[in-house]
């Protein structure tokens, strides 16, 4: 039994990062970072569930749970911060846990970030579809239902080749190496955030003020307005803020990570909270919040108001190229995931194998992308944002406890950025994160628990007996 909470020593670990004949590279600097960052953060949760969230949950009154949310996450920012810059290497919430709660939980919350991670990058590739049709239908050129929907969603489909197509894609880009991809998500970043801020900007003189009111709609039921309403939006929209931590994954390809990766984790937070507050306001009030109603495109209702066709395709344009950037970041955090699962000997050895020339852990970014790639072809996968939600909810839980372990069983640990006030701060964290979780529905809570009970059959069968730590 003890074995399951055995733990790594921070030494053993960072040693094990040096290790070996083949390293990842450490080339990204801070812009590169919060590049990174804003890459993986800006995506289908702004460009989709706002104005779900705004319709059916909080009314004008999103702006407050995109507040909520982001007061969670940077709770568990500033933790992420202290554990990045402690343990810089790939692993990211699960090498942390290793260190501080044990093997078993390490498993868990390797597991729990395949949601975050590869079951994200899936539900977002299926949004970049439904994105891309509608710009192709601009142009003229109608792709059949049966190419560009899953065979279980209503609509005569038989495969999302569009979703497939871009995991496919960047898969293949994230295999020849992590310069030339950081390279062109910083180029796919300044597109994105240009459009983000013409859309606030030319949005603001379509502003009825009329719409913002009632700003907090009364309560109609569990979730639906009032207060309980702006929780459940806090929950709903809390994808928008998933990947900030991502950061993390790329620790050991940063050049000087006890600098930067603070920089890049809160940089990146901060950048976007102010973004997503002025978008949700400018949103809520062009149209009535009901518009919004089962309207998984809002930005494309809101923009046909504008009276330029160019502008209107360019804003388009804007929101495929940073759907690709948020499928990028997501699929290489999955891949440095399992790779430092698989050092550890609780995954096979084929998903750290590194190529020899492009210094990738590229079997690992082929099986991630084939998963991927499945799920958003073949599975209605866009209603499952809040399942990623949580998933990622309960990481940042156990990254907030693991800090307030680390500081009691590893007190004299050098600690180049520390977080503030502990243990204030991961209690608000855990707190404010394990309220979003409550506020969420009993289905979503019910694929948790599916999903942790099978990744702890494989747990039992395959990785404690092939645990490097245990031999
Ligand atoms: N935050 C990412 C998005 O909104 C996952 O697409």
């Amino acid at each position: 039994m003890t074995g399951l909470f055995q733990k790594k020593t921070l030494d053993k670990i960072i040693a094990e990062s040096e290790g070996g004949q083949v390293h990842l590279k450490r080339t990204l600097g801070p812009v590169n970072l919060v590049a990174l960052g804003i890459g993986a953060i800006i995506g289908a949760g702004l460009f989709s569930l706002t104005g779900i969230a705004a319709a059916d949950h909080a009314g004008p009154a999103v702006v407050i749970s995109f507040v909520v949310a982001a007061i969670g996450c940077a709770f568990a920012g500033m933790c992420y911060s202290e554990f990045s810059t402690m343990i810089p290497i790939a692993g990211s919430a699960y090498t942390y846990a290793y260190a501080t709660m044990g093997e078993l939980l390490a498993w868990i919350i390797g597991w729990d970030l395949v949601i975050e991670y590869a079951i994200g990058s899936a539900t977002v590739s299926v949004s970049w579809s439904s994105y891309v049709t509608k710009l192709l239908h601009r142009f003229g050129i109608d792709l059949p239902n049966a190419l560009t929907h899953c065979p279980w969603d209503d609509q005569a489909g038989l495969i999302n080749l569009p979703a497939v197509f871009v995991i496919v894609a960047i898969s293949c880009l994230l295999m020849i190496g992590i310069s030339e991809s950081a390279r062109v998500n910083a180029i796919i970043v300044v597109v994105k955030l240009t459009i983000v801020v013409i859309v606030i900007c030319v949005g603001y003189s379509y502003i009825n003020p009329q719409n913002y009111v009632p700003f907090i709609p009364p309560n109609t039921g569990p979730g639906e307005f009032g207060w309980s309403g702006i929780m459940r939006g806090a929950g709903v929209i809390f994808f928008a803020y998933i990947g900030f931590d991502a950061v993390s994954t790329a620790a050991q390809e940063a050049k000087k990570p006890q600098r930067d990766m603070p920089i890049g984790i809160i940089g990146s937070l901060v950048v976007c909270t102010i973004l997503y507050i002025l978008f949700a306001r400018v949103l809520t009030g062009m149209v009535p919040y009901r518009t919004f109603h089962n309207d998984a495109a809002p930005v494309g209702t809101v923009i046909s108001l504008f009276p330029s066709q160019t502008l209107q395709t360019a804003i388009y344009f804007g929101i495929i190229a940073g759907y690709s950037s948020v499928i990028l970041v997501m699929l290489l955090g999955q891949s440095r995931v399992f790779y430092s699962m698989s050092r550890d000997g609780l995954l096979p050895a084929v998903f750290s194998y590194i190529h020899p020339k492009f210094q990738t852990p590229y079997r690992s970014n082929l099986i991630v992308g084939c998963f991927a790639a499945l799920l958003s072809g073949f599975v209605p996968i866009s209603n499952l944002s809040h399942f990623t939600s949580i998933g990622t909810l309960l990481a940042f839980v156990i990254v907030c406890i693991g800090i307030v372990v680390m500081r009691k069983t590893n007190p004299d640990a050098q600690r180049p950025y520390r977080t503030p006030l502990v243990p204030l701060v991961p209690i608000l964290g855990v707190l404010v994160c394990f309220s979003m979780m409550y506020f969420l529905d009993s289905m979503t809570w019910l694929r948790l628990g599916v999903w942790l009970l099978i990744g702890l059959g494989i747990y039992f069968f395959y990785s404690r007996h092939h645990s490097h730590l245990r031999h």
